[in-house]
């Protein structure tokens, strides 16, 4: 239900050899949040999302999804991503596979669906994301923004309660950034729950209900978008934005 807590992290640091890449990073995320994490490169915001996914594994802390730490070993992975899914800026399709086997594959897979319900599912989403005409086509034969919404109907397919999104537009040529961000400016305004990655600000401000701002591996700054875009408190936030606004 809305505002149901589904994600809290507490206290969540990760080292790469020696470098502390998040520092005791703690948020959570509720039934049809729509969470932008915002903030340079390199400040962690990748590695905040890897550890969501299960991708990563956090130094210390705790990543608890619906009560249960997802870091502990006995989960398995597959299954909590079928849940708590990711779309990647590289799209990652299956390139020997057509669009519509890719989106049936984890199904098959993880969720042991017969091929029949797969692909009736499969096609649900890809017409959602205005695919449908391309199910046979290979993934090479699609333009960016193509395989991006690919990517984002492959997800959805396993019907996940949260959808990572780690700068999906970030390698899509300008003309194609818009069709993405539509389909998940739509996917918004039907609840679903989402954290993405994003430097389209334009974007997090008007579809977001929850703004993160990373710098340095620590979340500096959060709140709604309207106080986050309209009157940051912190002067790392001020910069970062007019940096971003003004070039
Ligand atoms: N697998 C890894 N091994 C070592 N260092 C990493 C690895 N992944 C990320 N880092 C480092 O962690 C820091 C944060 O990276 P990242 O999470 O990708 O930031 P962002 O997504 O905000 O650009 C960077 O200094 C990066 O070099
Ligand atoms: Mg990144």
């Amino acid at each position: 239900m809305k505002g149901d807590r589904i994600l809290e992290i507490r206290h969540l640091s990760k080292t790469f050899g020696t470098n502390l890449v998040l520092k005791d990073i703690d948020f959570s995320v509720s039934s049809q949040d729509v969470t932008c994490i915002i903030g340079a490169s390199g400040s962690g915001k990748s590695t905040l999302l890897r550890c969501l996914n299960l991708l990563e594994t956090p130094t210390t802390g705790e990543i608890m999804y619906h009560g249960t730490d997802i870091a502990d070993r006995k989960v398995n992975a597959p299954q909590y991503r079928s849940r708590v899914g990711m779309v990647f800026q590289s799209f990652n399709l299956f390139n020997n596979m057509t669009v519509l086997e890719n989106c049936m594959i984890g199904q098959i897979r993880v969720l042991k669906k017969n091929k029949g319900a797969a692909q009736k599912n499969a096609m649900y989403y890809l017409e959602k994301v205005g695919m449908a005409p391309y199910i046979n086509a290979k993934p090479r034969q699609l333009s960016g923004g193509q395989k991006q919404r690919v990517a984002i109907a492959r997800a959805l397919a396993m019907e996940p309660e949260v959808l990572l999104f780690d700068e999906p537009t970030s390698a899509l040529d300008p003309q194609m950034v818009g069709e993405v961000l539509e389909v998940m400016r739509k996917l918004a305004e039907e609840g679903l729950t989402m954290i993405i990655v994003t430097h389209e600000m334009a974007f997090a401000r008007d579809v977001s209900s929850h703004v993160v701002f990373m710098a340095g591996g620590v979340i500096v700054e959060e709140g709604p978008p309207k106080s986050i875009f309209g009157s940051p408190r912190e002067r790392q936030t001020q910069e970062f934005l007019s940096r971003f606004m003004h070039g």
